[in-house]
């Protein structure tokens, strides 16, 4: 049985990806920052690193990212990097972004760049934006005001279910023959955010519209919600990407990996129809 660590086990991916592993014989180990409530958990701290060589020594390989919140993705990862080598671990996924190998100098590609240079097998997946975006981040706007309010104009964005990456991850964590490869995951299709809006609308029977914003007024909205200034910064700058078009293409790779086809808009929004309507 093989040993998974799972960092942000409770997380969207997380939640998604430990039952897939289950279902094929993996014992997950869960890692959360919080004191474990359960058996086959462990707890680690990824901004301070404390826990790291303890959960890594228990695990065979390793499903790495750096949570929402950090603008310096090495701070977060090279430390895990550095955790999984020193244990001997036989593979680790890292979960990357949509263009961060655009930017040989960006925090996340020195991550991916660590990786790939750590003499340990592994994979880099690089999801664009995910579809749950609109049932976590984007939630409260869109239940209290029916709106989503972005700086990204009428550019498109192959928005990817993230149970796609999930199913990917599981992918390369239970096979060898992907080893030591990166892909791009994309969703079926590139749609404006207005699009998303009517079919937020459709679904859910309530009006829902897209209001293009300043990257002024974004930023103010994240600083506002408490976000730290670096991260708010990141964001706003990855929004600016994305207005201009940079998260616009598809690839294959989770039908190339996965075997189907990845899961549309359309079928997102009524799986997930109560985060909006409750
Ligand atoms: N959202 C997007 O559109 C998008 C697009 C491309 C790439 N990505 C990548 O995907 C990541 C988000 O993945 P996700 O949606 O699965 O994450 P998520 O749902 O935000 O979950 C992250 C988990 O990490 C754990 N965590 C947070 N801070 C921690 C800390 N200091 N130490 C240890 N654990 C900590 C939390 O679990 P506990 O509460 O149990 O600690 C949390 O549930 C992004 O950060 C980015 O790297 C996202």
């Amino acid at each position: 049985m093989t040993r998974t660590l799972l960092i942000g086990a409770a997380g969207t991916i997380g939640t998604a990806l430990a039952p897939l592993l289950a279902a094929r014989g993996h014992e997950v180990i869960a890692a959360t920052s919080r004191a474990p409530t359960r058996p086959g958990q462990v707890q680690v701290d990824l901004a301070s690193g404390a826990g790291l060589s303890d959960a890594f020594g228990q695990a065979q390989q390793a499903f790495i990212f750096s949570p929402p919140g950090f603008a310096r993705h090495d701070e977060i990862l090279l430390p895990q990097i550095e955790a999984a080598r020193a244990h001997g671990l036989r593979k680790v996924v890292l979960m990357s972004a949509l263009g961060a190998n655009a930017d040989e100098a960006s925090p996340l590609r020195r991550a991916e760049r660590a990786l790939e240079q750590s003499g340990l097998a592994w994979n880099i997946v690089r999801p664009n934006w995910f579809m749950q975006n609109f049932n976590s981040f984007w939630l409260q706007g869109i239940r209290e005001h029916g709106v989503i309010a972005l700086p990204v104009g009428d550019s498109r964005t192959s928005f990817i279910d993230a149970r796609d990456i999930a199913a990917v991850a599981a992918e390369l964590l239970t096979r060898g023959d992907l080893d030591n490869c990166d892909f791009d995951l994309t969703g079926p299709a590139a749609l404006r955010h207005d699009e998303v809006a009517a079919i937020l609308s459709r679904e859910t029977g309530r009006a829902v519209r897209f209001q293009d914003i300043a990257p002024e007024a974004m930023l103010a909205g994240l600083l506002e919600a408490g976000l730290p200034r670096d991260y708010a910064a990141f964001l706003v700058t990855i929004l600016g990407y994305v207005k201009a078009g940079y998260n616009e293409r598809t690839t294959d790779a989770v039908a190339a990996i996965t075997g189907r086809a990845p899961g549309g808009f359309e079928q997102y929004a009524r799986d997930h129809r109560a985060a909006w309507t409750a």
